[in-house]
C-alpha cells in the first residue's frame, strides 16, 4: 500500500506533490521519490526512508521549476527499502518515469523478457518493468502515452495503480488502475491523481474514483478516461466531504476500523502469486531449498503477542498437514529456558514490524544453535527478515493502529502457506485434503469480507457489556488461540480484564469464576455438528450457561445446535476447521474496538502500548 500523487496545472508541481505525499505518508514510509518534466527533460529525486529524507535531498539538490510532476511514498513489497528500489522508476532512455502501488504478479517473466532484449534493470522491484515496457511501446503508438499505458496494462496481471510521465509529452500525466485505488482531483486549470483524496483536498474537493481496468489521461484542462482497450469509460464525479484527517483514514473513524475493513484485500494480496494455476504452491521467494525442508525434524515458532497467537494456530495446521512436530514459544521466554533446538530445527519468526526485540534476541539465540530461521514479516527490510535465512512477507500494507488486525490475518495466511508448502515438498498422507484446502484458501478473502459487517451488532453488544468487570473467551482446537487473541484485543483496547481459555480447561479451575451475568464469548469450531470437537464445545457452552454466564456464541451459518444456549449469536461463514480463525477473529476485533470506543478510549493509540516493542 503506497502513496501516489500526480499533478499537472499552473502551480509549482514539486510543492503540490510533496505536500500530497506528506498527507499519504501513513500509506508507506520505506522510501519516497518525485519526478518532474521541465523544458523537455525528465528529472527525478528519490531516497530511502521517510519523506523528510527526500526533502533533505531536494534541499541539497533541487529540481527545476515545473508544472507537471509525480511522487510516491513506498511500502516495500518486492525489493528492500533502498534508494535504488525507491520510486519513480525510469526507462533506460531516461524519458519515462513510473510510480506504482500494488503487486505485478507476472513481473518475473517480464523482467526476464526485458533482460533477454538487452535492457539493464537497475532495481529489484516489480515496478521497473513498466517503465521499460512503456519506453519500448511508445514509438509504436505515435508517442501517445495513454495508448502506451493501455498496451502495457493489457500485459500485466496482479494488483496495480500506475502513474507515468514522459519528457517528450510534457503536459500529460497518465494513470491506470486494477485492484488498487486511484482517484482524480479536478481543479480549475489543474488536475490531480492520487491513491486517496487526502493528497489533493487542500486544492479541490471535486473527485472521480477510477474503476477497474481504466486508464486516465490528465492535462491541465482535461480528464479523459478509457478502459484498457481504449473505449471511453463512464465516470462519476463527486464532492469530497471528508476533512484531511478523515481522508487519511479513508473515511473510517479510526485507522483500526480501516485496517479491519482492509482484511479481505490483505488476505488476497498475501495469497497473490503464491498458488499456481494447478493449485501447487510456489514459494521459491522464501529461498529455503526443498532439501532444507526435507531435513527438518521440528518447527519452533517464536513470536510475541498477536503474532504468538498466529503461531499457535500455525501449530495445528502444520502438524496436521505435515506431521512435523511444531512447538510455539513466547520469544521473551525462549532463550532463557535452554531450549532444545539445532541444525534440523526450522525456526519460524513471526513479526509484523520486524523490529520486536524479544523476537530478534530469540532468533539470534536459535541461529547460534545452528537452526535455520524463516521470518514471516510485514515490513520489508526490517531487522528480523534481514537476520533470518529466509522470509515470507505478508502483504497487509502499513498497519498504523497499535492493535494488530490485518497483520494477524495475513500472518495466519502466511503460516498456512508455509505449512502447505512443507507438506507439498515432503509429501503427506493427506494429498487430496491439501489440494482441497488450497482451493478453500483462495475463497477466504470473500469469506472475510462477508464477516466484516458485524460492526453495528458488536457496537450494541459492547454498549451492553461495557460495565462488565471481566470477559471470558473460550474455544477448542484453533478456536483456543482465537480466544486468546480476542482476550488480548479487549485488554489492549478497552483496558478490561479478559482471559482466553481452552474450553476443556474450564472444569479444571476457571469455571469457579462464573457467576450470574459473566460474559463468556464462545468460539464454536467448524464444521457444524459433524465432529466430537463441536459436541464438546456445545457442552462447554451449556456448562457455563448453567452457571449463569451470558453466552456470546460465534458459530458458522446454519449451526442450529448452539441456538438454545446462545444469549447472543454471531454468525460466520462456513469454512474448513483449520482456516476458521480467518473469519472467527474478525467479530472479536470489531467487538474490542467498539468496546474501546464505548469507553471513550483512543482506539488507534491505546495507553501504555507501542506499535513496535523495540526493547526487551
Ligand atoms: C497486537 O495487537 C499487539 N500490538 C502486540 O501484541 C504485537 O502483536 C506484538 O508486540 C508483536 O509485534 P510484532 O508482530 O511487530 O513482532
Amino acid at each position: 500500500m503506497c502513496g501516489i500523487v500526480g499533478y499537472v496545472g499552473e502551480k509549482q508541481a514539486l510543492q503540490v506533490v510533496v505536500e500530497g505525499l506528506r498527507r499519504l505518508e501513513y500509506r508507506g514510509y520505506d522510501s519516497a521519490g518525485v519526478a518532474v518534466v521541465a523544458d523537455g527533460v525528465l528529472d527525478t529525486r528519490k531516497k530511502a526512508g521517510k519523506l523528510v529524507n527526500l526533502e533533505t535531498l531536494l534541499g541539497a539538490d533541487p529540481l527545476p521549476q515545473s508544472t507537471i510532476g509525480i511522487g510516491h511514498t513506498r511500502w516495500a513489497t518486492h525489493g528492500g527499502p533502498t534508494d535504488a528500489n525507491a520510486h519513480p522508476h525510469v526507462s533506460e532512455d531516461g524519458k519515462v518515469a513510473v510510480i506504482h502501488n500494488g503487486i505485478i504478479e507476472n513481473f518475473a517473466e517480464l523482467r526476464a523478457e526485458l533482460s533477454a532484449a538487452g535492457v539493464t534493470l537497475s532495481s529489484e522491484t516489480d515496478t521497473e518493468v513498466v517503465a521499460h515496457l512503456l519506453a519500448a511501446v511508445l514509438p509504436t503508438v505515435r508517442m501517445d502515452l495513454a495508448e502506451a499505458m493501455r498496451t502495457v496494462c493489457r500485459r500485466l496481471s496482479g494488483a496495480f495503480t500506475l502513474v507515468a510521465v514522459h519528457s517528450d509529452v510534457p503536459d500529460v500525466v497518465v494513470g491506470a488502475r486494477r485492484n488498487s485505488p486511484l482517484v482524480v482531483g479536478r481543479g480549475q486549470g489543474e488536475n490531480f491523481l492520487a491513491s486517496d483524496v487526502a493528497a489533493f483536498i487542500a486544492h479541490t474537493r471535486s473527485a472521480i474514483e477510477l474503476g477497474q481496468d481504466q486508464v486516465v489521461e490528465l492535462r491541465r484542462d482535461s480528464v479523459v478516461v478509457t478502459d484498457f482497450e481504449g473505449a471511453p469509460a463512464d465516470v462519476t464525479e463527486y464532492e469530497v466531504t471528508w476533512d484531511a484527517s478523515a481522508a487519511e483514514k479513508g473515511g473510517y473513524e479510526t485507522f483500526m476500523a480501516k485496517e479491519i475493513a482492509e482484511q479481505p484485500k490483505a488476505v488476497s494480496d498475501t495469497l497473490l502469486g503464491r498458488i499456481g494455476p494447478t493449485g501447487r504452491l510456489q514459494l521459491d521467494e522464501m529461498r529455503l531449498s526443498e532439501n532444507d525442508l526435507r531435513e527438518i525434524d521440528k518447527v519452533v515458532v517464536i513470536a510475541c503477542g498477536t503474532a504468538y497467537h498466529a503461531g499457535l494456530v500455525a501449530k495445528y495446521a502444520l502438524e496436521h498437514w505435515t506431521r512435523v512436530p511444531c512447538e510455539v514459544e513466547l520469544a521473551s521466554e525462549f532463550r532463557y529456558r535452554d531450549p532444545v533446538v539445532g541444525p534440523r530445527t526450522l525456526i519460524l519468526a513471526i513479526s509484523q514490524s520486524g523490529e520486536t526485540m524479544d523476537t530478534i534476541m530469540a532468533l539470534r539465540y536459535a541461529r547460534e544453535q545452528g537452526s535455520k530461521v524463516l521470518a514471516i514479516c510485514n515490513t520489508q527490510g526490517s531487522t528480523i527478515p534481514r537476520e533470518s535465512d529466509a522470509v515470507l512477507y505478508t502483504h497487509a500494507g502499513p498497519e498504523v493502529a497499535v492493535a494488530s488486525t490485518k497483520a494477524f490475518l495475513t500472518q495466519l495466511v502466511a503460516c498456512y502457506l508455509v505449512a502447505l508448502y512443507v507438506a507439498q515438498v515432503r509429501g503427506n498422507k493427506f494429498g487430496d485434503e491439501i489440494a482441497a484446502v488450497v482451493r478453500e484458501l483462495k475463497d477466504m478473502p470473500q469469506k472475510v469480507d462477508l464477516v466484516l459487517d458485524t460492526t453495528e451488532e458488536m457496537k450494541a453488544l459492547a454498549e451492553e457489556l461495557k460495565d462488565a468487570p471481566s470477559v471470558l473467551f473460550i474455544g477448542r482446537h484453533v478456536g483456543f488461540p482465537v480466544a486468546l487473541e480476542g482476550a488480548l484485543k479487549l485488554k489492549e483496547l478497552a483496558y478490561m480484564h479478559a482471559e482466553g481459555f481452552a474450553a476443556g480447561e474450564l472444569k479444571h479451575g476457571p469455571i469457579a469464576l462464573l457467576e450470574e451475568g459473566v460474559p463468556v464469548i464462545c468460539i464454536v469450531p467448524s464444521p457444524a455438528g459433524r465432529s466430537v470437537l463441536h459436541e464438546k464445545i456445545v457442552s462447554n457452552i451449556q456448562e457455563v450457561r448453567a452457571r449463569g454466564a451470558r453466552t456470546i456464541v460465534i458459530a458458522e451459518e446454519g449451526d442450529e445446535s448452539v441456538v438454545p444456549y446462545a444469549d447472543h449469536l454471531v454468525r460466520i461463514p462456513a469454512c474448513p476447521t483449520l482456516l476458521q480463525p480467518l473469519v472467527s477473529t474478525v467479530p472479536l476485533q470489531v467487538f474490542a474496538a467498539a468496546m474501546a470506543a464505548a469507553k471513550g478510549h483512543d482506539v488507534d493509540q491505546p495507553r501504555n502500548l507501542a506499535k513496535s516493542v523495540t526493547v526487551e
